[in-house]
């Protein structure tokens, strides 16, 4: 038996490194890949999802989804003005042969609705590995897809701190009103993955070479990425860098290795809309007393050996 899913992305170095994985390993069957603004536009992130499946000879068919959040013209700050004084810290184009193969004509949105509402697709997990823009339209084109989507798992948010502004991490930032309207679905199975869990368990240098001796296509791709990954990671600017999270790849993990993520609760998750300083944020009450009623599963660490592993068996699939 194997797990059908569908990956909502904005490849993105570690969206790529998940889209390979979910090709590779043999539990897993990917069905569709549809792309969002995020990373880079729209355009980029069709054109690199292609390039990542060209890569891998997948026929696995890209549907382009939404070129900008549901409410707002641009991010909450506009791209030219966040990447200002780092222009190439989002790469545009990922370093593969440029694509052979074409996007579908369908958009994603109306694939995602057409897909949900096929009673022969109800087993199939969807799993968001960018802003959630793509999901908020096909739910509110589409209501009965909240109970027909029989798992939802995405990364994105943080609990305490972000990668964008102090409290707001990247996924939800671009799109909080899409996050927001997503996580209030009903969706029935919802697992949120946020920045906690991915750098607690970043891959390494080490893994790196496991992969290259592993010596795939996937393998020797998602080596590349990651060791570029961990060069540029901003973090920590004067330690020697080893190591960088590669936060979308744990979401596939997730799929066969439920135990790889960890401290595991749930909580009921809101995203501030509106805040002068907190826009973006992903509020997660963990109250031990709180009464409010839970709508995900949050896991605030992630077992970085398990991780690496199942990229490794996935690689070598
Ligand atoms: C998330 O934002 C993107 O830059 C990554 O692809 C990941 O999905 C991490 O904050
Ligand atoms: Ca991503």
């Amino acid at each position: 038996m194997t797990i059908r899913l569908i990956i909502d992305c904005d490849t993105g170095t570690d969206d790529a490194v998940a889209i390979m994985a979910a090709v590779c390993h043999s539990e897993l069957e990917l069905v569709a890949v549809t792309t969002v603004n995020g990373n880079v536009p729209l355009s980029n992130t069709t054109e690199n999802s292609l390039r990542v499946l060209d890569h891998l000879g997948s026929r696995v068919g890209v549907y382009a989804g939404a070129p900008r959040p549901i409410m707002r013209p641009d991010f909450p700050i506009p791209r030219d003005v966040l990447n200002g004084d780092e222009p190439a810290f989002q790469i545009p184009y990922l370093d593969l042969p440029a694509s052979k193969t074409s996007v579908q004509e369908q958009g994603a949105v109306s694939y995602l609705i057409d897909y949900y509402m096929d009673d022969a697709n109800l087993d199939t997990v969807l799993v968001a590995t960018g802003p959630l823009t793509n999901v908020a339209l096909a739910l509110a084109a589409e209501p009965r897809l909240a109970s027909r989507i029989p798992q939802l798992v995405l990364m994105g948010g943080s609990r305490g701190w972000g990668n964008v502004t102090a409290v707001a991490e990247f996924n939800i930032w671009v799109d909080p009103e899409a996050a927001e309207s997503v996580l209030g679905a009903g969706i029935r199975d919802v697992t949120v993955v946020p920045l906690n869990a991915t750098h607690s368990a970043q891959i390494t240098l080490e893994d790196c070479d496991l992969f290259d001796a592993i010596g795939t296509p996937a393998a020797i791709a998602s080596s590349q990425i990651i060791r570029q990954r961990i060069l540029n990671y901003p973090d920590a600017p004067d330690a020697v860098k080893r190591s960088a999270p590669v936060h979308d790849a744990i979401c596939i993990a997730y799929l066969v290795r439920p135990d790889v993520l960890e401290d595991v609760g749930r909580y009921r998750v809101h995203v501030e809309t509106t805040g002068t300083h907190t826009l973006g944020e992903m509020v997660i009450d963990t109250r031990l007393w709180s009464d409010s009623v839970p709508n995900a599963r949050v896991a605030l660490r992630a077992n970085a050996q398990i991780f690496s592993a199942f990229l490794s068996d996935a690689f070598r699939d």
